[in-house]
């Protein structure tokens, strides 16, 4: 299976899925789509995907013109709908992991975007199995050891 993924990646046939379309999701995003692959993020607040497909500019430092092409090209998608995990081959969570009152790290967004993740497939026990044999990196910034606890919570 290894095996297979990585010759998808050198081919660049490897989809990649990015959750969460900020200041680090959205340059990955463009990164991967210029690199040759193609791309599909994902975001919870529609507002985003909706400027990214349409041109339109939702973060100071990062002008449309770094990505329409992409979008024309068919090599860049930006959706909230979840359920198009399926399509990918490996996934970056880039989402929010703000310290709490406690000053420890606030993992809900990663547990909600795990959950979304999840229900996008009736079956699916687990975000591993909504996204079948996909690879997840995590590049949000969390405590070592509790990301894969909240993606399989
Ligand atoms: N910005 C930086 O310079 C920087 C540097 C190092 C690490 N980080 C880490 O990277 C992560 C992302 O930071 P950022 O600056 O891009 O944040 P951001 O707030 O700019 O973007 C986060 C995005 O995630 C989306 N989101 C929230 N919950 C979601 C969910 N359940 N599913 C899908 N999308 C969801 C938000 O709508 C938002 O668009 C954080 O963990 C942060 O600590 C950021």
């Amino acid at each position: 299976m290894l095996k297979s993924f990585l010759a998808k990646v050198e081919s660049r046939e490897a989809t990649v899925g990015v959750v969460g379309l900020g200041y680090v999701g959205l340059p990955l995003a463009i990164t991967f789509a210029r690199a040759g692959f193609k791309v599909i993020g994902f975001d919870i607040d529609a507002r985003k995907p909706a400027c990214i497909q349409d041109g339109r500019c939702y973060l100071e430092l990062i002008k449309p013109e770094a990505w329409m092409d992409l979008v024309k090209e068919g090599r860049l998608a930006a959706t909230t709908d979840f359920s198009r995990c399926r399509e990918v081959d490996a996934v970056l969570v880039c989402v929010p992991t703000p310290l709490n009152e406690s000053r420890e790290p606030d993992l809900s967004f990663v547990e909600s975007s795990a959950r979304l993740a999840r229900s996008c497939k009736r079956a699916a026990t687990s975000f591993w199995c909504s996204v079948p044999n996909a690879r997840i990196r995590a590049t949000h910034s969390s405590a070592t050891g509790t990301s894969p606890k909240s993606w399989v919570a």
